[in-house]
């Protein structure tokens, strides 16, 4: 592991070298000292980051020093979206709670004082490995999810956005999230207010040249371990891309994702029937009120059609309302599937997330909604691994 601290301040070199090698309650203490394994000191200021960056590849960056304008901030965001494995940490102070919310948005992964204490740096080093521990293990076969929703509005894109925002953060997934609205989609607005590298109909042209590097390269990296891929900018680029496209794609995905969630439109088209081939589950979102339920039987139905059985298919309420005229039992009947979860209306926090492009998790973690939907993705992690354990045991048997 190769870590790199950069800042024009000697004195802070010198102490935070010395506390991560040489206190014995680093975790990076007593680490062997071959160069695979080494923490390098570097005097230089902002500008000097990407250089060394490039040279040395680190695991773990720590910048000491201020970040203050816009040209600063952009080397912090380019190294991010480069070097997607990197853990970006920050020693700085004085920095505003708005400004704190804007270099986590770019890609740090961390802000601690200029001058950080014992604790702060051990504290850090120990996320930091426990992270980069679990999201380098190997990944069986990712798990494909798909979110549609049975009417326009029923919240299929907030749902598919946080909770592949929380499978990365909070269960420390590989997350690929997919928007196929391929007229006017709008995940990635949900996460990040940044502009994507390009999107799903740059792939479809470059088709012969798709392989992980490319597509890491055409995503838009939320967390080290989230990226978005996002629907193409004019609308018209969408009869670019092609039910083989999409089968391609998938195939990459599942090889270097644990999850690979996909926000399916509501146009029934070979694009998108052929996405839901590949997907392991569908997740039809929809409210309790009849022109959603009505919709709903349309949809459901016409999945059946296709051939999908009802093991694959999870109903999902949102804006659950337990006085709603309409109960969960009733919507269950009719559609004569159960409701696999049910997530609470909260139209303040919601709205507020989704108009500052900031996920529940991070933006509202103790609100009801965000809770719920931080069981949901603890039970999609409980039961996938259930799977593999199934599926190993059965392997084992089977000689
Ligand atoms: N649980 C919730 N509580 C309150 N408001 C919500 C909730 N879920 C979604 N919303 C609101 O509903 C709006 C529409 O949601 P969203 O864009 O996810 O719907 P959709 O099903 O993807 O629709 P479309 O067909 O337009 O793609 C969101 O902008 C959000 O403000
Ligand atoms: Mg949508």
């Amino acid at each position: 592991m190769i870590v790199t601290v950069i800042s024009k301040n000697q004195q802070l070199l010198d102490t935070t070298c010395q506390i991560l090698t040489k206190d014995n309650s680093s975790p990076l203490f007593l680490s062997d000292t071959s160069d695979k394994h080494k923490v390098l000191p570097v005097e230089g200021d902002i500008w000097k980051v990407m250089s060394v960056v490039e040279e040395e590849k680190p695991d773990l960056l720590l910048f000491g020093g201020m970040v203050d304008d816009d040209s600063e901030l952009h080397v912090l965001e380019q190294v991010a979206s480069q070097f997607h494995n990197l853990y970006i940490v920050l020693l700085t102070s004085g920095m505003s709670s708005e400004k704190l919310m804007h270099v986590m948005r770019i890609g740090v992964r961390e802000v601690l004082s200029a001058s950080p204490t014992k604790e702060e740096l051990i504290g850090m080093v120990s996320r930091f490995k426990e992270r980069m521990y679990k999201t380098k293990l190997p990944t069986d076969h990712g798990e494909v999810l798909a979110f549609i929703p049975c009417k326009g509005g029923s919240g299929a894109t907030f749902i598919a956005t946080n909770l592949a925002y929380i499978l990365a953060a909070q269960e420390n997934k590989r997350v690929a999230l997919i928007d196929l609205n391929l007229q006017l989609g709008d995940a990635s607005l949900f996460l990040s207010d940044i502009k994507p590298p390009s999107s799903i109909a740059d792939i479809a042209d470059q088709i012969h040249r798709l392989d992980s590097t490319f597509l890491a390269s055409s995503m838009l990296q939320i967390l080290p371990n989230l990226d978005v891929l996002s629907s193409p900018y004019e609308p018209d680029q969408a009869t670019k891309i092609t039910p083989d496209h999409i089968s391609k794609l998938i195939k990459i995905l599942v090889e270097n994702y644990d999850f690979v969630i996909l926000d399916i439109g509501r146009r029934m088209d070979a694009v998108s029937i052929r996405a839901l081939d590949k997907t392991d589950f569908i997740y039809p979102v929809l409210q309790q009120t009849l022109p959603f339920v009505r919709d709903a039987k349309r949809l459901i139905e016409a999945l059946f059609s296709l051939g999908y059985s009802s093991d694959k298919i999870r109903l999902i309420i949102n804006r659950y309302d337990k006085k709603s005229e309409i109960t969960l039992d009733d919507v269950s009947d009719t559609l004569r599937l159960k409701v696999a979860a049910s997530i609470p209306n909260n139209y303040l926090v919601v709205e507020q997330a989704v108009n500052h492009g900031v996920p529940v998790y991070k933006f509202a973690r103790d609100s009801q909604v965000s809770q719920v939907l931080m069981g949901i993705g603890a039970n999609i992690c409980g039961n996938k691994l259930k799977k593999e354990k199934v599926g190993w045991f059965e392997k084992m048997i089977s000689g």
